[in-house]
């Protein structure tokens, strides 16, 4: 399907995701948030792709937030759609059952951090900036950051980074573990897409067991979690993959994962 405000290119098993609105720094606003509602979808429903990237288009800007001059003609019905919006979307893209990559190209502000917190790993240039400024608009998080954030750098940065509002470079953020690697931006695309090579070879359902188990058994109670980690272990044992990787390993040849 045909997008106004996305690209989107296959490289073997990846598929490439590009924020296109460099003009407005890729922010989001509701046709773009509609459109990668519709590309997750397509996504889910593909088995030939294994793993996501998603950037924002141009050299400046992952996504500079959600799309200011959109909300500030909304009334608060149609900013509780909107915030739904943009939390429908970041749990579908959470929820996904593959690896999704944010290659953090530029600023991730406010909306643009949301959407990269959603992602399973964030690649961040040395450039980049992060952070959640919403509140030097009057607002707070809707896309789903306070709850991501507080999960994701525990409680006291998370207050730091949403009262200040003070965007924190990449080096920072590294540090904070909110985000996986930190390269320079010459080196982005080449570490992204090697990281997206490596999860394209390994076995899709044993990938979507650990997704399964960290985000959907993780926020449960410890014993919950458990049994729902047992209940995945188990599982990957009904597939040709897990075969095929533990014969691999025995016959000491690398493995060829099929998806089956
Ligand atoms: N929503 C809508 N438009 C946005 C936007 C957003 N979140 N962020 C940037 N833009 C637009 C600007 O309005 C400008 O459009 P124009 O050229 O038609 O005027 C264009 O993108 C370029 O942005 P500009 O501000 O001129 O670039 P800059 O390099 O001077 O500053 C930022 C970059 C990121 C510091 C600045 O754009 C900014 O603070 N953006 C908002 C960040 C934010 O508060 N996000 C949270 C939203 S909830």
């Amino acid at each position: 399907m045909p997008f106004h405000n996305l690209l989107v290119e296959d490289r073997g098993a990846i598929r490439l995701v590009t924020l296109n609105r460099p003009d407005k720094l890729n922010a989001l606003n509701r046709e773009t948030l509609q459109e990668l509602h519709a590309a997750f979808e397509e996504i889910a429903n593909d088995d030939t792709v294994r793993v996501v990237v998603l950037t924002g288009a141009g050299s400046k800007a992952f996504v500079a937030g959600a799309d200011i001059a959109e909300m500030n003609g909304l009334s608060p019905i149609q900013a509780r759609d909107f915030s739904r919006l943009g939390q429908q979307l970041m749990r579908r893209i959470e929820l996904l059952g593959k690896p999704v990559i944010a290659m953090v190209n530029g600023f991730a502000l406010g909306g643009g951090l949301e959407l990269a917190m959603c992602c399973h790993l964030r690649i961040a240039a040395e450039s980049a900036k992060l952070g959640q400024p919403e509140v030097g608009l009057g607002l707070i998080p809707g896309f789903g950051g306070t709850q991501r954030l507080l999960r994701l750098v525990g409680r006291g940065p998370a207050l730091e980074l949403c009262l200040l509002g003070q965007p924190i470079d990449a080096a920072r953020a590294a540090a904070l573990n909110l985000v996986a690697r930190v390269v320079p931006a010459a080196e982005l695309a080449a570490e992204t897409f090697a990281m997206a090579e490596k999860l394209a070879d390994a076995a899709p359902q044993a990938l979507r067991g650990v997704l399964d188990a960290l985000l959907v058994g993780g926020e449960t109670s410890l014993e919950a979690g458990l049994d729902y980690e047992t209940q995945a272990f188990a599982l990957a044992f009904s597939t040709d993959d897990m075969k095929e990787g533990t014969s691999a390993f025995l016959s000491r040849r690398k493995p060829t994962f099929t998806g089956s």
